[in-house]
């Protein structure tokens, strides 16, 4: 069994676990209460050279027994959501850890959920499905947990427009409000969350959305990235039922995603949910928690577009598989 710990991150190599940990490590002066977990060792090492005093953690979603390990003697879990598309798999992984929480006996699970729907819960959105599947399991669980729906990140805009830095034409086959929120500042409200004590949190449902302080549309984030570049990106407007075709030929080009047609119609429900307005609520939480106003997202991509410039293009990964 080994030493308490009072915050453990997973995916502490990430994107946000990685900015959840330096905002705790920012405001923690113990850091030996602070522990990173990663499925790989070799990261352990890597971190711990960033962030001494640290502690690691090994835990793979995939093996029950190193969570039941990992997770013992932690009061407070920043459990992130698995990368994997494949849902039936990443359900499987989610149930695997929220057993080994109960087994192990976390004191308050942080679950990176996401912002469709707003505080409901009829969002029909798949990826959002999902997420709801893993609420469930933490609400029948009986573990103390919040639900940290994290808004739509800004920076994987090249995702939802399917934008690749020679792309010309972007195909949209509809269109809605997002409030788009950077991953840094959603992982830094996440941590000053877990900061709190759990039993003051008042909360809608054991939810705390975290959103961009405005809506834009993808019709916006296209002409943030022409104004970025100074080339007109075209939008051509598709129907639903020609976009999943229309989308797969395109991503067939080489140094794109590869995706399937059953990729891009499965992307539909996420398109629609936007449509219907599943990802515009705005809440002022994330604002109270960064004590600041949330970084602007069209500001951000002309950012990110500017500055990837100078390293070959911004990119985000987008061969899912
Ligand atoms: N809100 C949004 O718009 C949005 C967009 C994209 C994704 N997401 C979701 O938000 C999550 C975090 O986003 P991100 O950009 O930070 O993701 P990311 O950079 O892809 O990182 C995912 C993390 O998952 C960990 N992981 C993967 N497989 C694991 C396993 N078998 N056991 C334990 N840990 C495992 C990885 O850690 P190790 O490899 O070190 O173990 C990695 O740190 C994603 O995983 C995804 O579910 C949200």
């Amino acid at each position: 069994m080994g030493n308490p710990i009072k915050y453990l991150v997973t995916g502490a190599s990430s994107g946000l676990g990685g900015s959840v940990l330096a905002t705790l490590y920012n405001n923690v002066s113990d850091h030996s209460q602070i522990a990173a977990a990663s499925s790989r060792p070799e990261v352990g090492f890597q971190l711990q050279q960033s962030y001494p005093g640290i502690q690691f953690r090994k835990l793979d979603y995939n093996d029950p027994s190193s969570l039941v390990e990992a997770l013992q003697r932690v009061e407070r879990l920043f459990f992130v959501s698995s990368p994997l598309v494949d849902t039936e798999k990443r359900n499987k992984q989610h149930e695997q850890v929220v057993i080994a929480a109960v087994e192990a006996g976390v004191g308050h699970v942080y679950y990176s959920s996401l912002a469709f729907g707003g505080y409901g819960s009829e969002s029909t959105a798949s990826v959002q499905q999902a997420h709801l599947v893993t609420e469930k399991l933490l609400e029948n669980s009986g573990l103390s947990y919040t639900s940290v729906r994290e808004g739509v990140y800004t920076d994987a805009f090249p995702v939802f427009l399917f934008w690749y830095p020679n792309t010309t034409t972007i195909y949209l086959s509809g269109d809605g409000p997002v409030a788009f929120a950077s991953r840094d500042e959603l992982g830094e409200a996440t941590a000053k969350l877990m900061l709190r004590d759990p039993a003051s949190l008042r909360l809608k449902n054991h939810i705390a959305l975290l959103t961009g302080s405005r809506t834009y549309t993808l019709t916006d984030v296209v002409n943030a990235v022409s104004d970025a570049t100074g080339k007109k990106l075209e939008i051509k407007r598709v129907p639903k039922e020609e976009f999943p075709r229309i989308m797969s030929v395109e991503d067939a080009l080489e140094g794109r995603g590869g995706k399937s047609e059953a990729f891009f119609a499965s992307w539909q429900s996420l398109v629609e949910s936007m449509e219907k307005g599943d990802a515009a609520m705005v809440d002022p939480l994330m604002g109270e928690l960064l004590g600041r106003e949330p970084r602007d997202a069209i500001e951000y991509v002309k950012e990110l577009v500017k500055e990837g410039a100078d390293k070959g293009g911004y990119t985000w990964h987008q061969n899912y598989s």
